[in-house]
């Protein structure tokens, strides 16, 4: 087969469900540009400001002041965006006005960008331009701002219809540009660093998002494995291995293979190594919770909603979307992923509660409640990776309801054995807008795992499921700087846009990537 026809098909397999644009550039344009400059929809994000914006000046003169008068008519109206049809004067063939967020809160700003792609592809467009002729937001610039304007575009144009024959509505975007204003060689070539930032971190959380979005039966263990195969072939710097259940078995995970057991679906780890820093330079672990369905197993799950525990793969999706982006972005770091995954299922195979296993790291589990049992593939993934002598570990999981009562959906929750890595992930959470709550992991908590019948359990009592949770792992990473992030909140949304968010992606990037540079 022709190369390009291989890649190409390759990239249909493993790819086209989720990446959406083909492409996201960014254009340098003078004021005398962009009246000639072509798109089926220009975007302009504006605010009182927009009369200092030399694109707009040049606009306006080209459309012999109707411009400015339309903005000005906008800018006092309630809409939050308007489309104007065949302006007079531009190539442009529609425009969109839409008002830029007058206050610093990410989240707003996060959401004034999510509706433009929707928007473009309920207009039926096929390629959009943005112009940001607006403030800046307090302590951040520019580059930030086309950062997320990227990122928010691609994720937000993700349609998932890999499971729908008939009623699948296609995006019809498929391009778009950021449009910065003569900016010098230095500055633009930052804005293009940002905006292809931000578009790899939007393609990497549609990754994840497509992944979760994916109903169980066709999302199991060693789907996600063939899945992380078919990467090395998109990437051929990565490292890939993946472990079999005879493999876990003589790693000696019993904790980990405990789940699984009442599944027909045999459990895999997936082990993802992505070296794009110095040999010497330690990498950055990240573990991810792949519980491709959790139906609590013999602790069985009640019926209502028990269908979004196809989510339960999130903390291992997010760790394959980011080692996506780290790819896609030739990053100057060293990063392992790991994937633990299995299904829970009851059978007479399965688990029971009283049941004691030992762990990787040689400490025995009584398992009291089945459904307890993301902490247990993880506690032997932790394990594990200490061999990679990890700078620190990153744990992803959706593990606890308790969660979503404490924070809902707006935040993940977040502890460590590390207080300066705790602050840079909160950091990272907030100028990302994808934001983590710190709850605490005090000494007087870690009691909560106590038994007669074994080392630890796997539940505590009643109250602070969330810190029990996070109590049971710190007891197998002692040996590194270690960070948990409960993502069962902010995974997926519920109601009319029910479905994979990306989250926490962002922040996961922003922490590695670092700032542009
Ligand atoms: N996957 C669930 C956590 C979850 C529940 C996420 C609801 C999102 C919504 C996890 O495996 C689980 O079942 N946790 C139990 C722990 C309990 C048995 C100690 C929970 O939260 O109820
Ligand atoms: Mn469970
Ligand atoms: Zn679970």
């Amino acid at each position: 087969m022709h190369y390009n026809t291989r890649v190409n098909k390759i990239i249909e397999e493993q790819y086209m469900s989720y990446k959406v644009l083909n492409t996201i550039s960014t254009k340098n344009l003078s004021g005398k540009e962009i009246v000639k400059y072509k798109s089926s929809l220009l975007v302009v994000v504006v605010d009182k400001t927009f009369t200092k914006n030399e694109l707009i000046s040049n606009m306006d003169e080209s459309t012999k002041g109707s411009f400015k008068r339309s903005i000005r008519h906008f800018l006092n109206s309630k809409a939050s965006s308007v489309n104007l049809q065949n302006v007079n004067g531009l190539q442009a063939k529609d425009v969109l006005l839409v008002k830029s967020p007058d206050q610093e809160d990410t989240f707003v700003w996060l959401d004034c960008f999510k509706a433009i792609p929707k928007m473009a592809n309920s207009l039926e467009k096929r390629d959009l331009s943005v112009i940001f002729a607006a403030s800046l937001p307090k302590g951040k610039d520019l580059n930030w701002v086309l950062e997320i304007t990227a990122r928010q575009i691609e994720s937000n144009a993700y349609i998932f219809g890999s499971s729908k024959n008939k009623t699948v509505k296609k995006p019809s975007l498929k391009s778009a540009s950021v449009i910065v204003n003569s900016l010098s060689p230095k500055d633009f070539t930052l804005a293009r660093k940002a905006v292809k930032r931000g578009f790899a971190v939007g393609e990497a959380m549609n990754a994840a998002k497509f992944l979760g979005d994916l109903p169980a039966n066709h999302c199991t263990p060693r789907i996600i494995e063939r899945k992380v195969k078919g990467l090395k072939k998109l990437f051929p710097k990565l490292k890939i291995k993946t472990f079999g259940e005879k493999d876990l078995a003589s790693l000696k995970m019993g904790s980990f293979l405990s789940v699984g057991r009442g599944s027909d679906e045999p459990s895999r780890m997936m082990t993802i190594e992505y070296t794009g820093g110095k040999s010497s330079e330690k990498p950055i672990v990240l573990v991810g919770k792949g519980i491709t369905f959790d139906t609590g197993g013999i602790s069985l799950k009640p019926s209502p909603a028990m269908d979004e525990m196809k989510w339960d793969m999130c903390g291992a999706a997010s760790v394959f979307g980011t080692m996506i982006a780290l790819a896609r972005l030739n990053a100057k770091v060293n990063v392992v992923g790991v994937m633990a995954c299995a299904e829970n299922m009851p059978s007479a195979h399965a688990t029971k509660p009283g049941d004691v296993v030992t762990s990787m790291s040689g400490q025995t589990i009584e398992i009291l409640n089945t459904d307890a049992e993301g902490r247990l593939v993880l506690c032997d993934a932790l394990t594990y990776v200490k061999r990679f002598k990890p700078a620190h570990v990153i744990d992803i999981a959706t593990l606890t309801g308790a969660v979503v009562v404490a924070l809902g959906n707006f935040a993940s929750g977040l502890m460590a054995n590390d207080q300066k890595l705790a602050d840079k992930l909160l950091d990272c959470g907030e100028i990302t807008g994808d934001r983590a709550w710190q709850l605490p992991l005090w000494n007087e908590y870690k009691a909560c795992t106590k038994t007669n019948f074994a080392d630890l359990a796997n539940i505590g009592g009643a109250g602070a499921g969330t810190v029990t949770a996070a109590c049971f792992l710190s007891k197998f990473t002692d040996d590194y700087s270690w960070a948990h992030i409960d993502i069962a909140g902010t995974a997926w949304m519920k109601g009319a846009e029910k479905g994979g968010t990306g989250r926490p992606v962002p922040l996961l990037c922003q922490h590695i990537l670092g700032a542009v540079k």
